[in-house]
């Protein structure tokens, strides 16, 4: 059994140079025939203990060429980023460490690392600078600690002790959304017992943006949650009058900012933005539109101390300090997700982040600019990353969907929009070159005129 652990490493290294080096000759989306082989992983547990390069062998063999290539140029869906070079080698370097990043005993490095991360997000998103950040696996969970704080705290000023006393009998906490609000916030709140059927929702205007005008009535016992981004068209809710009208009630707001909140950092969409700063709590993630790796996401919440004393997990045996890690996020051991997140912003300077978050913009108004020209209707104002367009005929659109998706040249997903099938692409990628939205454009242009 071969179980050196250098002689690992370094042939798993080997592997992924090689599975990074193909990036560009792969499908987009794997074959039915790659996809078929995956049934080797369908064998029984071995009783005896197996040679450890030939699971590594077999991972690669037919794990690798079944992956969707969405850390290449041409993946398009959802709104998944790709993984930048720093933050992938932080990462693998990181991993290597094996470090528990709950608070500086475990880790000093991590924790000096994810300190040094928190002001530099504060600063890339021009937050408030003494706000805490828990580095989460997602914006899912790191959604449901904020609505999880904000309750609390709400609660607090209730003179209710949400601790001690629970929910029976407490004060009731009413959750308004936009009308358009991401499944995951909808998540979050059915988890926490919100009761999906007791949430409020705020309808929006054309472009999918929360009207202040038909804003549910607010109270201090109401969690407003606000999006930066939308998920189909990449709209923004007015934040200024909204958080403003709900501030003036006592409401806590919330902003889903998964992808949407990184066009902060760039000069050209700063506007789109204006006045989310004064929100109590944001969400956003790093694996999106960042470009780093899975698993890196931020909470991040105004009053340090509330969020500190919702999430504390100080145990007699491990004591932290407020702000460790372990006491602002969900998990109590948890790799130290913060230092991709570091290195990315660290290299990229804010020049870089304005750079990538403007071009991924400019690419995007030239998707739909190629798509117009090709007589397909765009849906949306273009206003971020996303761009969302159908054809004429349900059928029709989710044909040219297949048959894209088929070509395994490029890939993006269908959705809704006003009870129509649509279909939308995401320019998130670093790797995304100008010639990777030409080759888009001419692909769905040649499936569509064959579908005419
Ligand atoms: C607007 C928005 N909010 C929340 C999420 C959930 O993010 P995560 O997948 O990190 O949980 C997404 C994911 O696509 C999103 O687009």
């Amino acid at each position: 059994m071969s179980n050196n652990e250098q002689a690992l490493i370094s042939e798993a290294d080997r592997r992924a140079k090689n599975y990074l080096a193909a990036t560009t000759e792969r499908r987009v989306f794997p074959d039915t025939e790659t996809i078929a082989a995956l049934d080797i992983f369908k064998e029984t547990l071995p009783e005896k203990p197996q040679d450890a390069l030939a699971t590594l062998d077999m991972l690669d063999e037919y794990g690798s060429p079944a992956t969707v290539v969405s850390n290449g140029s041409r993946y398009f869906g959802f709104v998944i980023g790709a993984n930048l070079p720093i933050a992938a080698a932080a990462d693998r370097l990181a991993q290597s460490w094996d470090q528990c990043a709950s608070s500086h005993v475990n880790s000093p490095a991590a924790a000096a690392i994810e300190k040094a991360a928190t002001g530099f997000v504060l600063e890339a998103l021009d937050l408030p600078r003494d706000a805490a950040i828990g580095f989460g696996t997602s914006a899912t969970a790191c959604g449901l600690s904020c609505l999880a704080i904000a309750r609390r705290e709400l609660l607090l000023r209730q003179g209710w002790d949400f601790d001690r006393d629970g929910l029976i009998g407490a004060p009731e906490i009413k959750v308004v959304v936009s009308q358009l609000t991401h499944i995951t916030v909808i998540k979050a709140l059915r988890i926490l017992g919100f009761g999906v059927s007791k949430i409020q929702y705020a309808p929006v205007d054309k472009h999918g943006r929360i009207d202040p005008v038909r804003l549910p009535k607010l109270d201090e016992c109401t969690i407003l949650c606000l999006q930066a981004g939308e998920v189909n068209t990449g709209e923004f809710d007015p934040f200024i009058p909204l958080i403003d009208t709900a501030h003036k009630a006592g409401a806590w707001v919330h902003v889903d900012g998964a992808f949407g909140l990184w066009a902060r950092a760039s000069k050209t969409l700063r506007h789109l933005t204006e006045g989310v700063e004064g929100a109590d709590s944001w969400t956003t993630d790093g694996h999106k539109w960042l470009n780093t790796p899975y698993d890196s996401a931020m909470a991040i919440c105004r009053n340090a101390a509330a969020m500190a004393a919702t999430m504390n997990a100080d145990a007699v045996y491990s004591n932290a300090e407020p702000d460790a890690q372990k006491n602002l996020t969900l998990e109590f051991s948890r790799k130290p997700r913060g230092i991709s997140i570091w290195a990315a912003l660290r290299t990229l300077g804010k020049e870089g982040l304005d750079e990538m978050i403007t071009r991924h913009h400019n690419q995007a108004l030239r998707l739909a600019e190629g798509l117009r020209g090709a007589g397909i209707e765009v849906l949306n104002r273009v206003v971020l990353n996303q761009v969302l367009a159908r054809l004429d005929d349900d059928a029709l659109t989710l044909e040219l969907v297949k048959r894209v998706q088929d070509s395994g040249k490029i890939w993006f997903g269908g959705t809704r929009w006003n009870d129509r099938a649509g279909f939308r692409l995401s320019v998130s990628s670093w790797r995304t070159e100008d010639a990777d939205i030409e080759t888009a454009i001419d692909e769905i242009t040649t499936h569509y005129e064959g579908l005419r």
